[in-house]
């Protein structure tokens, strides 16, 4: 029974991203630094992209959009795109609607309340360019996540990218470790001199999920997942701690 109940909860959209967490996202920032230049990586790499075939606009599929940081970027990194953005976190979802109203306005972008795998199980295969998304795979059960990259594979067209900016563990643990001490070290940092122990709080209890062995996203494996599930040219980009950016395509 127990058993039972793990395998249902590995494969389940969790909802992580609400209250002061998700209403001070822009605290982020502050915290991992790397976040902001991580998303402007992902942004040009989808803006440098050619892709294989012709298309007048490329179809793109944001996975965890966010209060919209990355979502910036990506419209930034080029014209011809319409971005379908996913997310689960109403109180995310309410910062992005105002932080991207003109893209809205102007008819390039949607937005989308739902959880990822849920909204990837409607589309049609092979009916996206490009799915990007930045520090949300990382926040996934290991289950869920599996399931959500086999769907990202599926709905791509052959040929299509598939680019993630996130939080890949340092296979070596010793050194993983140590990384996730100084960075426990910069919250306590940051979050006193705000004067801020409920947020800090936050995000510690954060930190320990995103740790946690139902949930840590270390590189190594997760690139061989990607090559099993079928993608190819599955490469680390940039590595900056556990900042990765990893970029791959459907043959
Ligand atoms: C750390 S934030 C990153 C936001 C944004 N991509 C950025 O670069 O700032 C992770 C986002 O993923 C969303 N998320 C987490 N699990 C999700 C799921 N199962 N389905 C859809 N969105 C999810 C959260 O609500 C949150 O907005």
């Amino acid at each position: 029974m127990s058993h039972y109940k793990t395998m249902i909860s590995q494969h389940s959209a969790e909802h992580l991203f609400q209250g002061p967490i998700a209403e001070e996202y822009q605290m982020l920032a502050l915290i991992c630094p790397s976040a902001a230049e991580m998303s402007r990586r992902v942004g040009s790499f989808v803006g440098e992209w050619t892709p294989p075939y012709p298309v007048e606009q490329l179809q793109v599929l944001e996975i965890g959009c966010g209060t919209g940081v990355t979502t910036t970027c990506l419209l930034a990194g080029r014209e011809d795109i319409f971005i379908e953005s996913v997310d689960n976190a109403p109180a995310m979802l309410a910062q992005a609607r105002q932080n991207l109203a003109e893209a809205l306005a102007a008819e390039r972008l949607r937005l989308v309340e739902n959880d990822a795998l849920s909204h990837l199980l409607t589309l049609p295969d092979a009916s996206v360019d490009i799915v990007a998304s930045a520090y949300s795979l990382h926040n996934f059960l290991h289950g869920y996540r599996q399931r959500v990259l086999e769907q990202i594979w599926r709905v791509l067209k052959p040929g299509g990218l598939f680019v993630n900016g996130d939080r890949y563990a340092i296979d070596d643990a010793a050194e993983h470790l140590k990384n996730t001490q100084q960075e426990v070290g910069g919250y306590f940092r940051v979050f006193n001199e705000l004067n801020r122990p409920d947020l800090l709080e936050q995000w510690i209890v954060h930190l320990f999920s995103d740790e946690s062995e139902e949930h840590i996203m270390r590189l190594r494996p997760a690139l061989e997942t990607m090559t099993a599930i079928g993608f190819q040219n599955v490469k680390l980009h940039f590595r900056d701690g556990v900042n990765a950016l990893v970029g791959a395509v459907k043959p």
